[in-house]
């Protein structure tokens, strides 16, 4: 298992990653120090894949837990649905210190996240990152948010979970699809970072999209390492060096916003807005 620390003084904590650490997560849990009550936020979908395997872990070592299931999709991400959460997390957590559990991709992630910034002015929050793209990105960093008819992830905060648990092994249930949509971010990660980790990309494609387990961990390291060392100068984006993560999404968003959250994913909207600016930067002035 490889550990990688995000350093913010009091806010600090570790990204787990590695294969089948999922069924250690009881024991990860246990030694934080936040509670015997998990409210886990997930669809139905990774529920059916993984639920078993983080309930039996949490019984284990303890835990009283209740699975809180969303719609699997964007829209998730609203105000109506942190709402309807927030009372059951209420009802939850009478007379009980909880936590949530963050299990899914970036949107179970953004949303739960958002959830446990708000309730009770702050809970704290583990994620387990479902998707390569959260692994890579959205589980780190504590930027949790909801998004408007008006616009994505308009309402939000910044706010840190206390542990990010990447098990690399239950990428395998992922469609090509959404691997590849992970890549843009990494791909995104080597651009703006990491000229190396770019020629690492190039010579092993193809075991990194049959989720070669050597590959897919070290790629999903390297990445949280840059995420985390960029989050450790510029937490809130208030430098502007946190904008660089930024690279390609300025249009991505706008792609995925004109497509209605429908026909382009995040990374593929990313890949495109990357692509955009490529080609808009080797055109002649
Ligand atoms: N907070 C941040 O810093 C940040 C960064 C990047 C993206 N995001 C947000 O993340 C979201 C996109 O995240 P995403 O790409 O993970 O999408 P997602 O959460 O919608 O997940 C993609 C799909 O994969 C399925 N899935 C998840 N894990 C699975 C597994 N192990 N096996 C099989 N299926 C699985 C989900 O059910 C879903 O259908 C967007 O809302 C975006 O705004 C946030
Ligand atoms: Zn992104």
């Amino acid at each position: 298992m490889k550990t990688i620390k995000v350093k913010l003084g009091k806010r600090s904590y570790n990204i787990l990653i590695g294969q089948g650490i999922i069924n250690n997560t009881g024991k990860i849990i246990s030694k934080l120090n936040i509670g015997k009550d998990a409210f886990i936020i997930t669809n139905k979908q990774i529920k059916q894949l993984y639920g078993d395997s983080i309930a039996k872990s949490l019984k284990e070592n303890g835990f009283n837990f209740r699975f809180e299931l969303i719609a699997d999709s964007e829209k998730s991400k609203s105000l109506e649905n942190a709402h309807r959460l927030i009372k059951n997390l209420a009802l939850f957590a009478r007379k009980k210190k909880v936590f949530i559990i963050a299990l899914g991709g970036g949107v179970v992630g953004d949303l739960s996240g958002f959830i446990a910034a708000i309730f009770k002015r702050g809970i704290p929050y583990i994620q387990i990152p479902t998707t390569l793209l959260a692994q890579v990105d959205s589980a780190i960093g504590g930027k949790t948010a909801v998004d408007l008819n008006e616009g994505k992830n308009l309402v939000g905060a910044f706010y840190q979970p206390k542990a990010v648990i990447s098990d690399t092994k239950i990428l395998n249930s992922l469609t090509m699809r959404q691997i590849r949509s992970g890549l843009a971010e990494v791909i995104k990660y080597a651009i703006i970072k990491d000229k190396k980790m770019f020629s690492y990309l190039e010579k092993n494609l193809t075991s990194l999209l049959n989720l070669k387990p050597s590959n897919i961990e070290h790629i999903v390291a390297v990445s949280s390492k840059i995420k985390a060392e960029i989050v450790e100068k510029d937490e809130k984006e208030e430098s502007g060096l946190r904008a660089i993560l930024n690279f390609g999404h300025t249009i991505g968003h706008a792609i995925e916003t004109a497509s209605n959250y429908n026909y382009y994913n995040h990374g593929e909207a990313v890949a495109l807005g990357i692509l955009a600016f490529q080609q808009k930067s080797s055109m002649p002035n």
